[in-house]
């Protein structure tokens, strides 16, 4: 295959620098700067004619994540690259992913059109909120799972101890999965009713949790109301301790701190969104959030992908 080469925008360069560790490649040289009126400027620094390209971006908020994303492809495409991958750890505007209400935009499907549009030739993420968000394409999607390295931290504790708990009861396919992947635990749902996208409130939670640890599994934390209200409503229920896995740390506005206050014992995220940069960082650290790092799946990923092998083994279904 072609020579591969590797780019990053701004959204999480460190995340970038890890996979490119694994990889053992250097981060392609790119100017992805600002104009003076606060434009994206995007110049690649080096040939790409005839490479396999890889640009590395997540497109959590602000908006220019994925604006950047969009230029260095198109800039990429334009320069006669022989694949461009988008690599999307964290895929931005996926919630919005159906009209199931007047005058809504189906935004994941639009992102798609963009993406495509703008020249890329596959996609790589994990974990997208919905899976069906795939069909938005009519290039290759590849969805990891994060799961693995979740279930491999949890190594270090006595798992026999653990309900597993699925936030709502979207997430219950999921989290069964992975109940019955750490040795057939126990799967309990919560019962959460949303009377606005910001607020969410646990109603019933279904299954025991009485003298065990609770493990929430859920895929984004937003507001932290679904995993802070779901800890309290566990911890009513006889909980011991209430942890929580969530692959995407996008944590607004204050979620930091009320998760620190939260009767959360850890949170436990990875690095598809780099929490150093949130603005509400308690001293530039939060006591209870473990970050556990998604870059060499993403780098095995890409390494199969450049090399034209399967990449199945890395999709267990959980
Ligand atoms: C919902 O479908 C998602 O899986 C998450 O539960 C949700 O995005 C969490 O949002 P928040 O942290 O604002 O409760």
């Amino acid at each position: 295959m072609e020579k591969l080469k590797i780019f990053t925008g701004n959204s999480n360069i460190s995340l970038t620098e890890k996979i490119c560790q694994y990889l053992k490649t250097p981060i392609s040289c790119a100017t992805v700067d600002r104009f003076l009126d606060g434009e994206i400027e995007v110049k690649l620094g080096e040939s790409v004619r005839g490479n396999d390209i890889f640009i590395i971006q997540s497109t959590n908020p602000p908006s220019d994540n994925l604006f950047e994303l969009l230029l260095m492809i198109d800039a990429a495409s334009r320069a006669s690259a022989k694949r461009i991958t988008a690599v999307i750890p964290y895929f931005g505007y996926s919630r919005q992913d159906k009209k199931d209400e007047p005058r809504v935009p189906i935004s994941s499907k639009l992102i798609a059109n963009l993406l495509s549009k703008a020249g890329a030739n596959r996609v790589l993420t994990i974990d997208l909120h919905a899976a069906q968000v795939q069909g938005f394409f009519d290039i290759p999607v590849d969805n990891l799972y994060s799961t693995p390295i979740i279930i491999e931290h949890l190594k270090q504790f006595d798992l026999k101890e653990f309900v597993i708990v699925a936030p709502d009861v979207g997430g219950a396919k999921r989290a069964s999965g992975i109940a019955k992947r750490m040795g057939n635990l126990e799967l309990c749902i919560l019962n959460k009713q949303r009377p606005s996208p910001d607020k969410a409130y646990i109603t019933n939670v279904v299954g025991n949790v009485e003298g065990k640890n609770a493990l929430i599994l859920d895929d984004i934390i937003s507001t932290g109301t679904t995993i802070i209200n779901g800890a309290t409503a566990l911890k009513q229920r006889g909980a011991k301790k209430v942890y929580c896995f969530c692959t995407h740390p996008v944590l607004a506005g204050e979620a930091i701190s009320k998760i620190e206050n939260s009767e959360l014992e850890a949170l436990f995220v990875t690095d598809t969104i780099s929490i150093k940069k949130q603005p509400n960082l308690p001293d530039g650290k939060a006591s209870k959030i473990k970050v556990l790092s998604i870059s060499n799946l993403l780098g095995e990923a890409i390494t199969r992908i450049h090399s034209e092998d399967s990449v199945s083994s890395l999709f267990i279904d959980y």
